[in-house]
C-alpha cells in the first residue's frame, strides 16, 4: 500500500468515529432538526481579537501565518472552544485562503482588511484561475485533523463537541476577487456578474466562468475539511444582502446550490449564513443547506415562520448587544430563546460576528444564560 493510501485509511476512519458520534452532539441534532436536551451554542468569530488568548498568540505570528501552521490554527481553535464552554468549534481559518492556489495574491493590510493585488475583472482573468492547485490548502485539514483528535472524547456532560469547518460562497469570494477586498456598494462585482450579455462579448462569460472555478474549488476544499474530521460546513456569504431577490436568483443560487449539493453529497450538514438576508431567506433556502444563518436584524421567529420551519436556523443576537449592560444582553438573549419556542432545530449564535474590543465576560455570560435555559415546552 501505498503511503498516501495508508493516510487516507487512517482519516477514514477517524471519520467514521465523527459520523459515530454525531447522535451525541447536541449540536448536530439541532442541525438536523432533531430534539435535544438544550440549546446548543458557538459564537462566530469566537476566537479573534476580543480574546486576549487570541491576541498573545497573533502578536508573535501574522493571522495567515496562524491560518497555515496547523498546531497554531488548532490551538487558537481549541482554546477559545475551551474557553468559552460552546458545543461547537469553528476551525481557525480564513475565507481567502483558496485565492491563493487560484493564482490570485492577496494581503491583510491593518486597519485595513484584505487586498487582492491584481483583481478580476476581465473574462480572461477569470479564465487563467487555476483550480488544480487545491492540494494547497490541506494545511486547513491537518489543522481539523488535530482538533478533532483533542476533541474525541465526549466532554464531562457526556455531549460530543461539533467541529465546524467552512468556506466562503461563491458569491461573496468572488466579490473580494473582484472589488480586492471590502467593499460598499459592489460596483465591480455586479458590473462584472451583470456582463455585456447585449453585446454578446466575451466578457459577458466571466461570471459563469468565476462562478464554476469557485465551485470546483471550494467543493474539494470541503470535502478536505470533512474528511479531517468536520462534522458540519458552514458556507459563508457574507455579503449577498447586497443582492435583490432577482439577481440572487439569476446569478448566485444555482452556483451556491450546487456547492451545498456537492458538501450534503459527502454526508454532512450544511449552514448556510449571510446579513442582511430578511428578503433572500425563502431563495437561499431553495440550496438545500440544512441550516440558514440569520442576521439579528429580522425576528427569529418572523423569520423561521417565513421559512414554513422546513429547515433548522443559526442564530441571530445583535453582536453589539454585548456591549449592553447585563439586563438588557440577558433580556435580549431570552428574546431570541423565546422567538426561537423550544422547537428543534435551532443553534444559539450571534447574527454576525463577534468584534473586537468585546468583552468576553459578555460572552461568557451568555453561553451561561443558554446553559441554564430550560427548553420552552413546544414539543
Ligand atoms: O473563530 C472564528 O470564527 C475565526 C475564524 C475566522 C476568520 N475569518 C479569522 C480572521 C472566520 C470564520 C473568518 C471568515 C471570514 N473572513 C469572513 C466571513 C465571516 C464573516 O464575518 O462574515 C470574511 C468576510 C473574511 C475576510 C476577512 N478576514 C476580513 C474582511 C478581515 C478583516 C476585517 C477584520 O475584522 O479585521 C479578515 C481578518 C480576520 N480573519 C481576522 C480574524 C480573526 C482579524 C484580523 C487579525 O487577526 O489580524
Amino acid at each position: 500500500m501505498l503511503r498516501s493510501e495508508i493516510g487516507s485509511q487512517i482519516t477514514l476512519s477517524t471519520r467514521r468515529h465523527n459520523l459515530a458520534a454525531r447522535n451525541g452532539s447536541r449540536f448536530l441534532r439541532a442541525c438536523l432538526r432533531q430534539p435535544v436536551d438544550r440549546t446548543p451554542v458557538w459564537f462566530l468569530r469566537q476566537a479573534g481579537r476580543y480574546m486576549h488568548e487570541y491576541r498573545a498568540v497573533r502578536s508573535h505570528h501574522s493571522l495567515l501565518e496562524i491560518c497555515r501552521t496547523p498546531e497554531i490554527a488548532a490551538e487558537v481553535t481549541i482554546t477559545a472552544a475551551e474557553r468559552l464552554g460552546v458545543d461547537a468549534a469553528i476551525i481557525f481559518a480564513d475565507l481567502l485562503l483558496p485565492l491563493t492556489p487560484m493564482g490570485l495574491d492577496f494581503e491583510f493590510v491593518a486597519d485595513e482588511g484584505p487586498r487582492v493585488h491584481a483583481p478580476i475583472r476581465t473574462a480572461n482573468q477569470a479564465r487563467a484561475l487555476r483550480t488544480d492547485r487545491t492540494d494547497d490548502l490541506l494545511y486547513v485539514a491537518r489543522a481539523i485533523e488535530k482538533v478533532a483528535a483533542h476533541f474525541i472524547s465526549p466532554r464531562t456532560d457526556g455531549d460530543q463537541l461539533g467541529i465546524i469547518g467552512f468556506c466562503g460562497a461563491p458569491f461573496t469570494l468572488a466579490s473580494y476577487m473582484i472589488e480586492g477586498g471590502s467593499s460598499r456598494n459592489y460596483i465591480e462585482t455586479k458590473k462584472l456578474m451583470y456582463g455585456d450579455s447585449a453585446a454578446l462579448s466575451a466578457e459577458s462569460q466571466a461570471w459563469p466562468i468565476l462562478m464554476e472555478k469557485l465551485v470546483t474549488v471550494l467543493a474539494e476544499y470541503a470535502a478536505q475539511q470533512v474528511e479531517a474530521g468536520a462534522d458540519v460546513i458552514q458556507v459563508f456569504d457574507s455579503w449577498v444582502g447586497a443582492l435583490s431577490v432577482s439577481d440572487y436568483r439569476q446569478y448566485a443560487l444555482a452556483p451556491t446550490t450546487d456547492l451545498i449539493a456537492r458538501i450534503r453529497n459527502l454526508g454532512v450538514p450544511v449552514i448556510y449564513f449571510g446579513v442582511d438576508t430578511a428578503s433572500l431567506l425563502p431563495a437561499m433556502s431553495e440550496t438545500g443547506a440544512d441550516v440558514l444563518g440569520l442576521d439579528w436584524r429580522t425576528p427569529l421567529d418572523h423569520a423561521w415562520r417565513a421559512l414554513n420551519h422546513s429547515v433548522a436556523v443559526q442564530g441571530n443576537l445583535d453582536p453589539i448587544a454585548l456591549f449592553a449592560p447585563e439586563a438588557i444582553l440577558q433580556a435580549r438573549v431570552a428574546e431570541v430563546l423565546a422567538a426561537a419556542a423550544g422547537r428543534p432545530g435551532h443553534i444559539f449564535n450571534l447574527g454576525h460576528g463577534i468584534v473586537p474590543n468585546t468583552p468576553v465576560d459578555a460572552v461568557l455570560a451568555v453561553v451561561h444564560q443558554i446553559k441554564n435555559s430550560a427548553l420552552a415546552s413546544l414539543r
